[in-house]
């Protein structure tokens, strides 16, 4: 009998070993992205390389050079055996983006999204697709062929003069553009170490006699910096235009982007510096910026201006810390980004915890800093936003990938630029909070889970905040086609906050979130209006 298990444990045991050992041969494709499979791979690697060789006399556009040619994976085979695939690696991620040309794996496609299929995908139907994307797709501006060569055009007269400037830093532009500049690094209660800057008056021997300049705080939106605030140059970007106004302005920065990567004992590398969530930006990073921007300018007061998630902060902390409401004159929020229920970025929607991309997609962003993969960006949006465009600079980015892109008002001189700049960094867990609030349809504090909000907030759910608490007088700036304050959402938050002074949609039919940044358009149907009612106040 005891022959009997030990053969019957024995031929387990192999049977496994093999298992394990053909697994490992196999490489296992990814169920969410889109990826080239190894047989189909293999039978049209020749093919296709005959075509392209055939091709590539009158194939030479600009980007296409940029890949990799298809000799450089002449050693494929060993990539897929060694068991350290990884598909983020050159060679696979030129094949992901080189669209149509590649021989992929079988797909489902919704306009120009295309989505692994197969038994363990999680989308199993081009509705599951359609649902992620159709509000997205419906409030963008879709360019003709014509427009399209127009754009590429001009990104090659863009590649060939490369300025040393699209790299400039905060200060450097300021510099640049004869301002002055203090760099102030600010400690947090929490031990972060954010950068702040405070721009000086371009006419340095004015004498601005007895009166202080009026203090304006700029808090830039989701994966921004300071730097958003000045790519445009002087009279578009809005610092430059209340700094020539007679405001004593600063730039703030948020735990977790390129000017905020320092704390007193976590290093950047270490998973702990990026457990913060929205919430710990509103609580501790912002009444840390506004009092020492008070305390150095001597002043009682301070006007904010704030874009995306720099209201959403906002809020959050006038929601629950009331003596910030006494130190603010008046708060302007360009695209109040605070409920999400009707939000219309594809992102935003995947990370939603109820949609059936949320696994594999919180798999592939991890713990740390949100710092997502061509893959992921491809899938979030990316290839949509190609196959509408067709421009591989402005798709490659997440910025314009989560919030939607318009073409229209956009200055193309200035893509290299924000492209260089942007995205500045941000946690994983203020993406997931956002994700939460697409369910909860609240506006709550970061979900735990019940275990753990239990010992939290003393309840299975998160607090809310409260937004009929914010008795700060405020102005409401949004726009028909922004993929993240939808304007119904706008809507409510405009019926529960207490001091609504100015609620205003932008009169452009393609404006969206970016745009209240980086369109050619910002200046005038936006910052003129602002800086007038600051003015008047
Ligand atoms: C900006 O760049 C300049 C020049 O490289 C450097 O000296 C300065 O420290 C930078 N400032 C910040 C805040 O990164």
């Amino acid at each position: 009998m005891k022959a009997v298990y030990f053969l019957l444990c024995l031929a387990l045991a192999r049977d496994s070993a093999a298992n394990i050992v053909r697994q490992q041969l196999r490489p296992q494709m990814d169920t969410l992205f889109v990826q080239p499979l190894v047989n189909q791979f293999q039978q049209t690697y020749q093919e296709t390389k005959q075509q392209h060789q055939s091709e590539s006399t009158s194939y030479e556009s600009k980007e296409s050079k940029e890949h990799l040619s298809f000799d450089d994976i002449s050693d494929y085979p060993s990539l897929f055996q060694s068991g350290n695939r990884n598909w983020n690696s050159p060679v696979f991620s030129s094949y992901i983006t080189k669209g149509d040309q590649i021989p992929y794996a079988d797909t489902i496609e919704w306009q120009g999204v295309q989505i692994a299929a197969g038994p363990r995908s999680p989308v199993k139907s081009k509705k599951d697709v359609e649902r992620i994307f159709r509000d997205a797709y419906k409030s963008m501006q879709h360019v003709s062929e014509d427009e399209k060569r127009m754009i590429h055009k001009t990104f090659e007269e863009i590649d060939q003069t490369t300025h040393e400037e699209v790299q400039y830093n905060a200060t450097q532009l300021l510099k640049h553009h004869g301002y002055g500049v203090e760099e102030h690094i600010v400690k947090t209660d929490d031990g972060y170490l954010l950068t702040l800057f405070r721009v000086q008056p371009k006419e340095s021997n004015e004498i601005l006699g007895e009166n202080k300049r009026p203090v304006v705080l700029l808090i830039h939106g989701i994966l921004g910096s300071a730097d958003d605030w000045l790519l445009m140059g002087p009279k578009k970007s809005l610092a430059y235009i209340l700094s020539d106004a007679g405001y004593d302005v600063w730039l703030g920065n948020t735990r977790g982007n390129k000017y905020a990567r320092h704390h007193a004992s976590k290093h950047e590398s270490h998973p702990d510096f990026w457990q913060f969530s929205m919430d710990e930006i509103a609580l501790h990073d912002l009444p840390a910026m506004i009092d020492f921007a008070l305390q150095t300018s001597e002043q009682e007061k301070l006007y904010y201006v704030g874009h995306s998630q720099g209201n959403t902060i906002f809020f959050a902390l006038a929601a629950t810390l009331p003596e910030y409401r006494e130190k603010v004159a008046m708060m302007y929020a360009l695209s109040p980004m605070v409920y999400m229920t009707h939000v219309r970025s594809p992102l935003i929607k995947m990370m939603a915890p109820n949609s059936q991309f949320y696994e594999r997609l919180h798999e592939q962003l991890g713990h740390s800093e949100f710092k997502p993969s061509k893959e992921v960006i491809h899938t979030v949006g990316g290839n949509m936003c190609e196959k509408e465009i067709d421009c591989k600079h402005v798709c490659s980015n997440i910025n314009f990938v989560m919030s939607g892109v318009d073409t229209a008002d956009m200055d193309f001189d200035l893509i290299p630029s924000i492209v260089a700049h942007l995205p500045a960094g941000t946690s994983t867990r203020v993406i997931k909070q956002l994700g939460q609030a697409v369910v909860s349809h609240e506006f709550r504090k970061y979900d735990y889970g019940f275990k753990i909000n239990k010992k939290i907030y003393g309840m299975r759910q998160p607090t809310k905040y409260d937004m009929t608490e914010v008795k700060v007088p405020v102005a409401l700036y949004y726009s028909e086609e922004d993929w993240l304050a939808h304007p119904k959402d706008v809507e409510r938050l405009h019926k529960e906050l207490p001091d609504v002074k100015d609620f205003y949609k932008v009169p452009e039919k393609h404006f969206n979130h970016m745009d209240f940044q980086f369109s050619k358009k910002a200046p005038e149907v936006v910052y003129k209006r602002l800086v007038e009612s600051m003015q008047n106040n």
